[in-house]
């Protein structure tokens, strides 16, 4: 049957949270591109193909980020607004704009110091792992994988650890918000803590990303900056902390694995890097819209119709054989053309780091439940652990 006249298929709810696998498998059988719904009410497609992704993401005369025109016909309170809406930074836009804050955002990337970062790393991890080191059990998610990256990114942007659980707090709100109006307050409360630290940078600067972005010669205006902050924020915490998290369970769910590691005959690094093919945090995004109406691989897509491109099930289609997949090279975890991560060094760097230091703390670790039973969040983007309860003989913390 045509793609068209397929019905579109969930890409949420307790069945695809628990096994998505299983719902890429039948979407690849649509071909290329195929009907799905982000929420009730929101069709959209989703690319499967991995050849057919890498296509669209390098064009950049067909397909642009703005969603504008799509946005237009969802009502405010969409669900899946706070993630692909309109917000004006650098993933929203295209062209020589989209250069002109990207280069902002990589050029101060590049100034972060990768020995203070993975030092820094350390120190977060020590401290986290003590805080639950002598009691034998931890719920990983809230107490190790959650916390760290927003740790460390606190003190990248210039701040000091009594900030954190602000920063946390409010990140946390915008995660655990239950309906439209909790997710807008605490996203406002979020902002705020960006603008309080934007507003102190530009009194008085120092060496951090903030005033980084602040000083960088495209002269971005104190708002631009604010939003670019944002998204780097936002960009940044979730998908780290859901790489170590899915990173840390497909360790422990296979006991020579996590030993070998534990004592490092495994490097965390080639641990990390099966778990973006295998499990990437951003499962599907890259969203994109035709700029007029297109046949892409024999799909008829119209500017309104978001187009996703399923990473997770891209990479699954990999040197697999996988049927209806054309194969392909690297992993695309890290999407890929103009808009790809600007981030994976430093990304991995923070996940290799945490790991390594988890494990070596932690030698025995185990899961307290089996894999296939650990709580996955819902949604249709990231591919993100509820809680990753484990337990462990109890370190002796005199
Ligand atoms: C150090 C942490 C990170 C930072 C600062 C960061 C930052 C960013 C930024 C600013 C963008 C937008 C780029 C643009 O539009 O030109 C982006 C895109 C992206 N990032 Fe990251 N990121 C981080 C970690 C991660 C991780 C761990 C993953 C998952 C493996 C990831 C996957 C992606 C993907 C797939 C995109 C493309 C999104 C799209 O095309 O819509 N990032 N990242």
């Amino acid at each position: 049957m045509p793609p068209y006249l397929a019905e579109p298929v969930p890409l949420f709810g307790p069945e695809f949270a628990a096994d998505p696998h299983t719902t890429y498998a039948r979407l690849r059988g649509y071909g290329p591109v195929a009907p799905v719904l982000l929420a009730p009410g929101v069709p959209a497609w989703l690319v499967t193909d991995y050849q057919a992704a890498l296509s669209l993401l390098r064009d950049q005369v067909t397909w642009s980020k703005d969603p504008r025109t799509w946005q237009a016909g969802m009502p405010a309170d969409c669900p899946v607004l706070p993630m692909i809406g309109y917000r004006p930074n650098v993933l929203f836009t295209d062209g020589e704009e989209h250069a002109r804050l990207r280069a902002v955002i990589t050029d101060s990337l590049a100034m972060i110091d990768l020995g203070l970062l993975r030092s820094e790393v350390l120190r977060v991890a020590d401290q986290l792992i003590a805080r639950f080191g002598g009691s034998g059990r931890a719920d990983l998610v809230t107490q190790f994988t959650g916390p760290l990256p927003a740790m460390v990114f606190n003190r990248l942007f210039g701040l000091g650890d009594e900030y954190s659980p602000h920063l946390l707090s409010a990140l946390a709100g915008m995660l655990e918000a239950t309906g439209p109006e909790e997710a807008t307050a605490a996203g406002a409360a979020f902002f705020a803590c960006v603008h309080d630290l934007i507003a102190m940078k530009s009194r008085v600067r120092g060496p951090d990303l903030a005033s980084w972005y602040l000083d960088h010669p495209a002269r971005l205006s104190t708002e631009q900056v604010t939003q670019q902050v944002v998204l780097t924020l936002g960009a940044a915490l979730e998908p780290t902390a859901n790489l170590i998290s899915n990173a840390v369970s497909v360790l422990l769910s296979d006991r020579d694995y996590y030993s070998s590691l534990a004592n490092g005959s495994l490097a965390a690094r080639s641990a990390i890097d099966e778990v973006l093919r295998r499990e990437p945090p951003m499962a599907n995004y890259g969203t994109h819209y035709a700029r007029h109406d297109v046949v892409f691989y024999n799909t008829y897509i119209r500017p309104d119709e978001p187009v996703l491109i399923s990473f997770a099930a891209v990479n699954a289609g990999i040197g697999g054989g996988m049927p209806g997949s054309s194969g392909g090279g690297a992993h695309l975890a890290w999407s890929a053309g103009p808009h790809s991560c600007p981030a994976k060094q430093p990304a991995v760097l923070i996940a290799t780091t945490a790991v390594e230091r988890l494990s070596s703390s932690l030698g025995d670790l185990e899961l307290a439940v089996p894999r296939n039973q650990l709580p996955w969040r819902p949604g249709p983007f990231q591919r993100a652990l509820v809680h990753l309860p484990v337990i462990f003989g109890p370190l002796n913390q005199n």
